[in-house]
């Protein structure tokens, strides 16, 4: 028995040092650090652990990325790119244009990508008609977590229009709790403002954010749409600057705060926190959204590494992470919907389900649209000029909406 056990030991030894040997690591770049994030993460590693890929762990925390992205230019400057980085829309066509990033166009060929990615995804997975990220999910910005007991608290309904939603985040502040859980950071602020802007009709978020026409940017519906902005600050308590969304979703969860206007990588945190979809918290879209969609899309751009065992690891964790069961089970975790239109729903829950269905319609109508907060609308020099007047405009810099569009008509134009 001894004796086979140790038979046994030594060929699981030997196993194990055999694909150890053919295991090549990636270091990967992500900003995944909050406990929903960290889960969906996990689903990633294992997932590469499974096929004999180390992973070497480089988080840099800040939702939206942009602390990712500084320390990212660092290490390119350093001649030191990582493996493997989490990437969103333009950045990822930027970093192409600068000729730093491998080509996928072996694995995706050999995968048939190109038929079941969105077109939309893959106008930031391919430059030059080569693949250069690999899209691991599609997010979308305009949701509305609300805790579904203070809602019930309210007497009134899931809100469908604007006037709809003041009357709740009223009748919530009556209530004597935070109406609105809020993290006072660019990002955040901006990823309200997708909601709001998209709210007032699908052809002027087009205009302004995709198109940057000035007109739009500067005009009446924008100066409306900054009053909504600078209206929903009076809904947000007193220690908002600075708060990480994470833990404005923690107060939505545990009820101190009714709602959080955010993308549906809240969900993860919801998740994670035991809660469920329907019972515990309600998802909806921004009210007078319904039917439109702002997405981003986590992509894995891969950067130019010496070595054939390093760039066959890049492809290998590309081929893994665009693998159908992959897909769902990931994306169950992350809050998001799966890259591949060929992904069953089966897995997901209401929210998830939702997500999908809304994805789809809104790719058919023409309602599908690049997220401004979160890179797909426009490159990074206009989001952050973006960024900019909307943090400004919340935090009361400007006299009324009018001012800030035309502030922000200007900021864009010399951004461009
Ligand atoms: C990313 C999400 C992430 C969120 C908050 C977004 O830009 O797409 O994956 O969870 O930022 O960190």
């Amino acid at each position: 028995m001894r004796l086979f056990g140790k038979t046994l030991t030594a060929t699981a030894a030997l196993v194990m040092t055999t694909s150890l040997a053919l295991a090549e690591d990636v270091e990967v770049l992500h900003w995944w650090t909050s406990g929903g994030e960290a889960a969906a993460l996990n689903v990633l590693k294992e997932d590469l652990a499974s096929k004999g890929i180390g992973w070497v762990d480089m988080p840099v925390a800040g939702g939206g990325g942009e602390a990712a992205m500084t320390a990212l230019r660092a290490r390119v400057t350093a001649g030191d790119p990582p493996t493997a980085v989490q990437m969103l829309g333009f950045d990822i066509l930027d970093w192409a244009g600068e000729g730093a990033l491998g080509d996928l166009t072996e694995v995706a060929t050999a995968e048939g990508w190109d038929a079941v990615v969105p077109t939309a995804l893959q106008a930031f997975s391919k430059a030059d008609g080569k693949w250069i990220a690999a899209p691991v999910n599609v997010h979308s910005t305009n949701w509305v977590w609300i805790n579904k007991a203070a809602l019930d608290a309210t007497g009134l309904g899931e809100p469908t229009t604007w006037e709809e939603l003041v009357a709740v985040l009223d009748k919530m502040k009556e209530n004597g709790i935070t109406p609105l859980g809020h993290g006072g950071q660019a990002w955040q602020d901006a990823t309200v403002f997708d909601g709001i802007v998209l709210g007032m009709g699908t052809d002027f978020y087009k205009a302004a954010f995709v198109d940057l026409d000035p007109a739009a940017l500067g005009g009446e519906q924008m100066a409306e749409a900054f009053n909504r902005l600078i209206k929903l600050r009076t809904y947000v308590d007193d220690n908002f600057s600075g708060r990480d969304w994470n833990l404005a979703s923690a107060m939505v969860i545990n009820g101190e705060a009714g709602m959080q206007m955010m993308g549906d990588w809240a969900k993860g945190e919801f998740l994670k926190a035991g809660k469920v979809p329907g019972t515990d918290f309600v998802c909806i879209r921004f009210p007078g959204t319904q039917g439109a969609v702002t997405f981003n899309s986590d992509q894995f751009a891969m950067f130019n590494v010496e070595g054939d065992a390093a760039k066959a690891a890049q492809g290998a964790m590309a081929s893994a992470i665009m693998n159908p069961t992959f897909q769902s089970a990931f994306n169950v975790v992350k809050g998001s919907v799966p890259a591949r239109t060929d992904v069953p729903n089966d897995a997901f829950d209401d929210c998830g389900k939702k997500g999908m269905a809304d994805l789809a319609e809104a790719n058919t109508s023409g309602k599908l649209f690049g997220s401004m907060a979160h890179g797909h609308a426009a490159p990074a020099a206009v989001k952050n000029a973006t960024y900019d007047v909307i943090t400004a405009a919340f935090n009361g810099e400007y006299a009324d909406g009018a001012a800030a569009a035309a502030a922000l008509a200007e900021a864009v134009a010399a951004a461009q």
